[in-house]
């Protein structure tokens, strides 16, 4: 089968479409026939071994490979259909639509995934490019938004990088916990952000976010404009400052907080299927739509690296696995 590979860590031009045996379902695993997978700054990151922070870098390395990558194939968030099902396998039958989100290995033709992880049936009426667009940003902003910010109705959630792969899912997940929201983009993206349900609107070309004022109950930045000292004059008492990015001076912040009556939540997202639970039942309830900035063909999987690496769009960017024109030119 086709996969998008890279054995080295670099830029774009180190990953190539190649040949790879296609998987097998072991027990309690199916083989997923992928549809589309979306490009996400994860995938940029471990392609480039460009973790922020000494910390994060030392610990990133240490996971995915000290001196090159020990897993191959990147992709997290996929969309496609059940081609097989492992021994001891229930709930799920070839034929099924599924999408969802795994650790690794959704750039390719086929993927393996536990049936118990996070994968479901895919909601009726969502492409495989929409739902394979979902998963990554949405479970990041519900499980830090939701479980470990605990939005309240009424509180005021300012989100950094509103118009982003996680941003455009925050801001919806914000708005839907009865948050007000103020989102942080570009001028272009304000009539974007609003619509997915910020009340206000900042530009950061203009404003610089360490400007602002609030007072907000909980700053979300998704993009590293802020550390605590800068965010600590806006937040209100009891306020939650959450960092997506974080590294050692963030962690030295912690008891500073706490002292001032805010809380410093730096987490790691767990990407689970009760999460994917919660986010089906916002689709369906009209909570959550999927925002895609571009598809690519599988093809042109570098300019689609090189797009998401540039920290500048407007929702999710997605491959279409199953669109095999221009492959062979490609490998
Ligand atoms: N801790 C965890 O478990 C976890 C989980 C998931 C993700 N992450 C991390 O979360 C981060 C978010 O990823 P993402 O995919 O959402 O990033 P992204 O798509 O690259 O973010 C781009 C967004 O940031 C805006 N932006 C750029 N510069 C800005 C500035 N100076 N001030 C305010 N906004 C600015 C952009 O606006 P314009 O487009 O208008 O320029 C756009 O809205 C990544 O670094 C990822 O590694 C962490």
């Amino acid at each position: 089968m086709k996969a998008a590979l890279y054995t080295e860590y670099g830029g774009p031009e180190v990953v190539r479409i190649g040949d790879i045996p296609r998987p097998r379902p072991g027990k309690g695993e199916i083989l997923v026939r992928v549809g589309a997978a979306g490009v996400t700054t994860a995938d940029w990151r471990l392609r480039a071994a460009a973790f922020p922070g000494l910390f994060t870098a030392l610990a990133g390395r240490l996971m995915f490979g000290i001196f090159g990558p020990r897993n191959p194939v990147l992709g997290g968030e996929f969309a496609g259909t059940v081609a097989e099902v492992g021994a001891e396998v229930t709930g799920f039958a070839p034929g099924d639509r599924v999408f969802g989100f795994a650790m690794r290995g959704a750039h390719a033709e086929y993927m393996t995934m536990p049936a118990r992880g996070a994968v479901l049936q895919t909601p009726e009426g969502l492409s495989d490019t929409e739902a394979a667009s979902l998963p990554f940003g949405s479970l990041c902003a519900l499980e830090f938004l939701d479980r470990f910010a605990g939005v309240k109705p009424g509180e005021r959630v300012l989100i950094l990088g509103a118009s982003g792969g996680v941003g455009v899912h925050a801001v919806q997940v914000a708005a839907a916990l009865g948050a007000h929201v103020t989102g942080v983009a570009s001028a272009a993206r304000e009539g974007l952000v609003r619509g997915l349900g910020a009340a206000e609107f900042v530009d950061y070309r203009t404003t610089p976010p360490a400007s602002l004022t609030g007072p907000y109950d909980v700053i979300f930045d998704t993009v590293g404009a802020l550390g605590y000292p800068e965010a600590a004059p806006m937040l209100a008492m009891g306020g939650r400052f959450v960092p997506l990015n974080f590294g050692l001076a963030d962690m030295g912040q912690m008891r500073r907080a706490r002292r001032n009556g805010h809380r410093v939540i730096l987490k790691v997202s767990g990407d689970s299927r009760g999460g994917l639970e919660r986010i089906t039942a916002m689709l369906a309830e009209g909570k959550l739509r999927p925002v895609i900035d571009r598809e690519y063909p599988f093809s042109e999987i570098r300019a689609a690296h090189e797009h998401v690496e540039s920290r500048s769009r407007k929702g999710s960017v997605v491959l279409r696995i199953a669109d095999r024109k221009h492959l062979r030119a490609a490998a």
